[in-house]
Parts: C-alpha cells; sequence; structure tokens
C-alpha cells in the first residue's frame, strides 16, 4: 500500500510533534531504537530534529531473540532494551527522548527508571505508519480537551458503563492512577504516545466488577481485528471468571489468554475513553497490519477503552495483554455522562 520514503509533509509532521514537546534548537534528542524499528521514522525523527536544529543521536538495539509462547503486538512492553541498563543511564541527559523501538517502552522495566530520576521526558511513537499519524493530530483545542476530562477523571471516585449490547460496568476510582494521552510531552518525568486523545484510569486492586460484552464491530487491537460475534467478560474484582462467547474472536482471546500460562492473565488493567476526533473506527479496515500498531484505534472519539493485563497500580504482572475498544457505550464518571451511547459528551470546550 505505502512507498515507504520520506516525504517533506511527514518531516514537517515530526518537526511540530517534537516542537509541541518543547524540543529547540538548543535540545538534545535521543532517539531510541531496535534493529527491526520503522526504519521511516527513525529517519523522520532526525530529519526533523536537524530541521529544528536540535542535536540528536540514536540507541539502537539488536532486536532480541523472542522468548514469548505467542506472538506479542501492540502490547507497549518492547523488550529491546533488555540488557542495556548500563548504558540507559546516559539518556537522561537528553531533553527529549523518543521511542521508536517496534512495541514501546511505555510499560516496559527499562527505560521508565532510567529517565525517572532525572525528570527525564519520552514520547513513544511506536510501530505506526506516517500517513496514520499524518490525520490522527489533535489541535490546541483537543488537547485541552483531554486535559479538562483527564482533571475530572483524577477527582472521581466512580466510574460505571453500560450498553445495549450487555455491558454492565461498576469501578471503584478510590486509589486509581489516573494518566492522559496527547501527544505533548512537555514537563518534566512525562512520558506518553503520539497520536494522543484518551484519558485512562489504572484502578486499584479489586475495584472492578460487572460484564464486559464486546460487540461485533468492536476492536481487539492485540489481534488488530474487528470482532464478528459477540464475547462476554465476566468479571469479579479484577478477574475474568468466565468469557462467553463461541465465535472465533472469543476463541482466539481464551486460546491466546491461556498460552501464557500466568496466574493474572485475565485480570483487568486500565479503563478510559477516546477523545480523538480525526481518529476513525473504520481505518483498520483499510491498513495491512504491519502499517498500524492500533494507537488510532484506541483513541477514536467515543470509544470505551478497556485494558485487560499487567497493572503496576492493581500489583500485577502478565505479559498477556489486550486493548480493547468498545463502541455505543455510555460512560459515566460519578454522575457526569462522559460518553452518551459512543459519543464523548463531557465539555469539549472551555466552558471559560
Ligand atoms: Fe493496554
Amino acid at each position: 500500500m505505502f512507498a515507504d520514503r520520506i516525504e517533506a509533509k511527514w518531516i514537517r509532521m515530526f518537526q511540530d510533534a517534537l516542537v509541541r514537546c518543547g524540543v529547540t534548537e538548543k535540545s538534545l534528542v535521543g532517539i531510541v531504537a531496535e534493529t527491526q524499528s520503522r526504519e521511516l521514522n527513525v529517519h523522520l525523527v532526525e530529519l526533523a530534529a536537524g530541521m529544528i536544529g536540535a542535536r540528536c543521536f540514536k540507541l539502537v538495539a539488536i532486536t532480541p531473540p523472542v522468548t514469548t509462547p505467542v506472538p506479542t503486538r501492540s502490547n507497549g512492553t518492547s523488550m529491546a532494551l533488555i540488557g542495556l541498563e548500563a548504558v540507559l543511564p546516559a539518556l537522561a541527559a537528553c531533553d527529549l527522548v523518543v521511542d521508536l523501538t517496534m512495541e514501546g517502552c511505555l510499560h516496559s522495566p527499562h527505560l521508565r527508571p532510567a529517565l525517572a530520576a532525572a525528570g527525564g521526558r519520552a514520547i513513544y511513537i511506536l510501530n505506526e505508519h506516517p500517513e496514520g499519524l499524518e490525520r490522527a493530530w489533535l489541535s490546541d483545542a483537543d488537547v485541552a480537551a483531554v486535559e479538562r476530562n483527564y482533571e475530572m477523571l483524577a477527582a472521581a471516585r466512580q466510574m460505571t458503563v453500560v450498553s445495549d449490547a450487555g455491558t454492565d460496568l461498576t469501578i471503584d476510582l478510590a486509589g486509581q492512577v489516573a494518566t492522559r494521552v496527547t501527544g505533548v510531552v512537555d514537563r518534566p518525568g512525562a512520558m506518553g504516545h503520539w497520536p494522543g486523545g484518551l484519558v485512562v484510569t489504572y484502578p486499584a486492586a479489586g475495584c472492578v466488577n460487572g460484564r464486559i460484552v464486546v460487540d461485533a464491530g468492536d476492536i481487539n487491537c492485540t489481534f488488530k481485528r474487528y470482532g464478528d460475534r459477540p464475547m462476554t467478560l465476566v468479571i469479579e474484582n479484577d478477574i475474568i471468571v468466565e468469557v462467553i462467547g463461541d465465535g472465533v474472536d472469543a476463541e482466539l482471546f481464551r486460546a491466546y489468554s491461556a498460552a501464557w500460562n500466568e496466574a493474572n492473565a485475565l485480570t483487568t488493567a486500565h479503563f478510559g475513553w477516546g477523545m480523538n476526533p480525526r481518529a476513525k473506527w473504520e481505518s483498520l479496515a483499510m491498513y495491512d497490519k504491519r502499517d498500524t500498531n492500533g494507537i488510532e484505534a484506541r483513541a477514536f472519539a467515543g470509544n470505551f477503552l478497556v485494558g485487560i493485563g499487567a497493572s503496576s497500580v492493581a500489583k500485577r504482572d502478565t505479559q498477556n495483554h489486550f486493548d480493547i475498544p468498545l463502541r455505543n457505550t455510555t460512560v459515566k464518571v460519578d454522575d457526569i455522562t462522559v460518553v452518551d451511547r459512543g459519543r464523548v459528551c463531557f465539555p469539549a470546550v472551555d466552558a471559560a
């Protein structure tokens, strides 16, 4: 579908993204990549940093051997930097680290600690083709709307989610860690991915109960496919105690989860909602799997994003990971309806 060559429009786009993250001609930008990274994006970051006048270098890890029983995709837990812990602290000297490892180091145990002590910041671009990035941009007003939704979520005590398909979920937010993703990483210690446009909470342990119905048309980002038959997840105190459904999606879900042979494979991790008006549900149908890493599917406006797998907040570890954006749900945070049947409805403009 794509000719993977440099386009001037993409250099400008990456330049804008770096400037939004506070990169200037005085900045030091560190690229973290691996030998299997999308070379096009590595080159675009180099050229964009150069156009700004920033100094830039790259750390390219040799992609390590596969040690997992099943393939991993779109899980934010790159193992590309394993064994490089001795050199990673040098990255803390950077004004911005750009993560271009295939799966990204958002949840990995390597990059974050190396940067955290020095307040370093990182943006994860992951394995997205620049054409997707080109469409799913956020305006300054969109970024401000995400920030307002985040502030409201961070102060809330309960989230409830229902749908005509049968979802009926209650999440106690006491002890939660809320976050937001805007593609703008300009504060010390900030880490996030681009493109952005979602707010997310990581609930504390034992706070999630109810049923999630993954309806036909909802997306499993691990498999990068739309569901074709409904699947119901029955959840008791964060644990998925039953997976109901006889379609291929339910069979894949069960088989993939079981392949890890891990006690915490079927536990909840995070929940949130998409707010990016230019990210589109239907886009996944247009790309080969190698051309997207599923960030657009997570960010399209009005989806309720279900995250299954590891959670440092709930103190559970597993390599199993599913992000599942649901359509047509109604999401309430305390007494505020933030998504009404799949439409974002918390004030999208600053009332002031
Ligand atoms: Fe996730």
